[in-house]
């Protein structure tokens, strides 16, 4: 009886990690060019990622302005990305664990990102904490109010939850 369920249990794994986990195409440093310098626009809303200058540290959605603090160096680490503001050198992080809702902030010790092209739209992409179903997803379904917070929120086919990412 053990052994039947764990057999299942063991059976099942890859099927479960197969349907949370997307597998579309994965973007490498063959596809994006590591150290070179980004601009990463919402989809939906326009607006860029931007690190408030208001307390250098909250992630928001902010019309482009030429900001140092609107640019993103993207690094390839072992396997992933770390993104690293040109303007302060902190890197893009969490505000906890990545949840739905959690806020992205600027942090200093490097955080990893996985960075697919989307499903739907493949010159778009979705950012995912490393290893999870969590991507960046702009608040309020993609609200363009200037101000309003990135946060992490399981992948779902809401275009608020992609992104241009384009060199400088
Ligand atoms: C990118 O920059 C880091 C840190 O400056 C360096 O260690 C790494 O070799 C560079 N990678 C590439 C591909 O140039
Ligand atoms: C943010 O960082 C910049 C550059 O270091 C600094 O000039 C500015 O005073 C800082 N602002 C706040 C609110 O800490
Ligand atoms: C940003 O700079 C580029 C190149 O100098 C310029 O073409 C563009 O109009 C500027 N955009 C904004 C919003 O200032
Ligand atoms: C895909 O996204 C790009 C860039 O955001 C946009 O220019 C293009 O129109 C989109 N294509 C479709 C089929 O929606
Ligand atoms: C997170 O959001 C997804 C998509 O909206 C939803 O299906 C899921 O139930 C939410 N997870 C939790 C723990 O609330």
């Amino acid at each position: 009886m053990i052994f039947t369920r764990c057999l299942c249990f063991f059976l099942a794994l890859p099927l479960v990690l197969a349907s949370v986990i997307p597998r579309y195409r994965l973007a490498t440093r063959d596809t994006i060019q590591s150290n070179n310098t980004y601009k990463i626009t919402n989809v939906k809303a326009g607006n860029v990622v931007d690190l408030s200058g208001f307390d250098n540290k909250s992630i928001i959605g902010y019309p482009d302005h030429n900001g140092t603090n609107q640019r993103w160096t993207l690094e390839w680490t072992s396997g992933s990305w770390a993104i690293k503001s040109f303007g302060l050198g902190l890197y893009i992080g969490l505000d906890g664990a990545a949840a739905n809702g959690t806020k992205l902030v600027a942090v200093s010790d490097v955080a990893t990102w996985d960075i697919w092209f989307d499903e739907v739209n493949a010159s778009n992409y979705r950012i995912f904490e490393h290893n999870t179903i969590q991507n960046w997803d702009l608040s309020d379904y993609g609200n363009s109010t200037p101000g309003n917070p990135i946060q992490t929120w399981a992948e779902w086919k809401g275009f608020h939850q992609t992104w241009k990412i384009e060199q400088q």
